[in-house]
């Protein structure tokens, strides 16, 4: 084990110059998360621009005795990608890693490097007549890795499921250095367990992913939109159900929003203006693609709002009429994140129940936060049909932070704990990271528990591989 100064000396040999950061003055982005809700420091930051750089990279941290911390776009949402404040771990940044290696359109697949944006991913399997579906809020800035490390889901899981089931075969460089070649484009492949089922979502902490083999899937050539009013939770559940079965796999978006959440947006987001006249306490974002350009979406959508007013489920509807209008509907749905960071300090979560549970859990979960925090914000919305609420709460209107902040704990754990009631999870989508490691404690069974420090006790024995995230 050397010194830092050895050891930046050794890296520089690997990457150059330009692949260093070691001004703190130059690290800012790279400290501290979208919402500015965490911050550390860094010995340094390292952007290696191959595997073989990373792999290198590696070993010489590992040698030196040095923690990493894998980042991607830096748009994760509990703190996974930001180093801890004793200024000693070195943050490795993928971003220089942006090659698509490889399309192979006869096989359905593509295979491309950690570092490149979700967005270019997805347009680069346009060119090639095809869809890449993941697809996110922040897919401008985020990148594979991430979507992989996080395991990512978004608003097109309904249809094509989140990353994990995207993704056909990987490259890791491990903990010690060493390049796992997994990078197998094969549907079927059953020679004993799953190897990179173990990286996805693991959050960098039992390796680096420095490529994946991604499906794809046929190009869609006809798409419907509508925003719906509706009078409650429950009314969304029976819509999803009614248009699911008119619609089958024509079904690719049904977004759930709470009035709250569109009220942020209309305030805070520019270009948005609200679809209806009228106020209603719920609305769903519809969604139906196909890939057949005369697509009959206009007539099934009909079909299924008609059935659907009629049954008291739906208040009021608009259908997207032009592409404008399809974006100008997204982006109210999209905008949500940035308008409740405009109210001041928020709570996330990505929690999930069965689908079936969602009414119940959000008449519960509503009921005991008012009666014990009365005032509070409550910023509903999310991927109704995953069972995925962003069950998000901001301070009372016009209080202070500090109260509100010292009430955090206790609102999440009231929020978690109506979720166990209904067998839910504490993390749909986003991941533990740092901010749901104490609560994971709490929440997972500890046979659970116990079988992960298992796992990462043998890919990384030494624990530098991401320290203080998930476990
Ligand atoms: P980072 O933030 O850089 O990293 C995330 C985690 O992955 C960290 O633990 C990091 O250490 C690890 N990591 C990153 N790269 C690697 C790598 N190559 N190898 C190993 N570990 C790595 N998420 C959803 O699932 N669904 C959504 O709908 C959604 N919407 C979002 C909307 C907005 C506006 C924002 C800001 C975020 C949203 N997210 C959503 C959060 C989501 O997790 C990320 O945006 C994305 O998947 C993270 O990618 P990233 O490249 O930014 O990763
Ligand atoms: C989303 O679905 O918009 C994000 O996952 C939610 C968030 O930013 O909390
Ligand atoms: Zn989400």
């Amino acid at each position: 084990m050397g010194t830092m100064s050895e050891l930046v000396q050794a890296l520089e040999q690997v990457v150059g110059k330009a692949g260093l950061v070691l001004d703190p003055a130059l690290m800012g982005s790279y400290l501290s998360d979208w919402r500015n809700a965490y911050r550390g420091r860094a010995a340094l930051v390292v952007r290696p621009g191959s595997t073989e750089e990373v792999a290198s990279v590696v070993r010489l941290c590992h040698d030196a005795g040095v923690a990493l911390v894998p980042q991607g776009g830096n748009t994760g949402l509990c703190g996974g990608s930001i180093p801890d404040d004793s200024g000693q771990q070195v943050v490795l940044s993928l971003t220089r890693m942006t090659r698509i290696r490889n399309v192979d359109p006869a096989n359905e697949t593509i295979t491309v490097e950690a570092g490149v944006i979700l967005q270019h991913l997805q347009e680069a399997a346009a060119e090639a007549g095809r869809l890449f579906p993941l697809s996110l809020g922040a897919e401008g800035s985020c990148t594979v890795g991430g979507n992989l490390a996080t395991n990512a889901g978004g608003t097109a899981v309904l249809r094509y499921g989140n990353m994990r089931d995207l993704t056909l075969g990987l490259e890791v460089v491990l903990p010690d250095g060493r390049i796992w070649n997994g990078l197998r484009g094969l549907r079927k492949d059953n020679t004993g367990y799953d190897l990179k089922h173990l990286f996805i979502g693991s959050e960098g902490t039992l390796g680096i992913i420095t490529a994946a083999v991604l499906k794809l899937y046929p190009a869609i050539h006809s798409r419907t939109t509508a925003w719906v009013a509706l009078p409650s939770p429950q009314a969304a559940v029976e819509l999803i159900g009614r248009m699911r079965a008119l619609c089958g796999d024509r079904l690719t978006g049904f977004e759930l929003m709470s009035r709250q959440s569109v009220e942020f947006v209309l305030r805070h987001v520019a270009g948005c203006t609200d679809p209806f006249a009228e106020v209603h306490p719920w609305y769903v974002l519809i969604q139906l693609s196909d890939t057949l350009p005369d697509a009959p979406l206009a007539q099934m959508l009909e079909n299924g709002l008609g059935s659907a007013f009629e049954a008291g489920e739906a208040l009021d509807a608009v259908v997207a009429s032009s592409e404008a209008q399809v974006d100008a509907l997204w982006a109210i749905r999209e905008g949500i994140s940035e308008a409740q960071n405009h109210e001041g300090p928020s709570l996330k979560h990505d929690i999930s129940v069965p689908v079936s549970c969602i009414p119940a859990f959000v008449e519960a979960a509503d009921l005991r936060l008012q009666q014990a925090f009365p005032g509070v914000r409550i910023v509903a919305y999310g991927h109704v049909g995953d069972g995925n609420l962003h069950y998000n709460i901001s301070k009372p209107t016009g209080s202070d932070d500090a109260p509100f902040k010292a009430q955090a704990e206790a609102i999440m754990g009231l929020i978690y704990d109506v979720t166990l009631e209904f067998d839910g999870s504490i993390s749909a989508e986003h991941g533990i990271g740092q901010a749901k490691r104490e609560a994971a404690h709490h929440y997972k069974a500890p046979l659970e528990l116990e079988l992960m420090r298992s796992l990462k006790q043998a890919l990384d024995p030494t624990g530098l591989m991401n320290p203080g995230k998930v476990l």
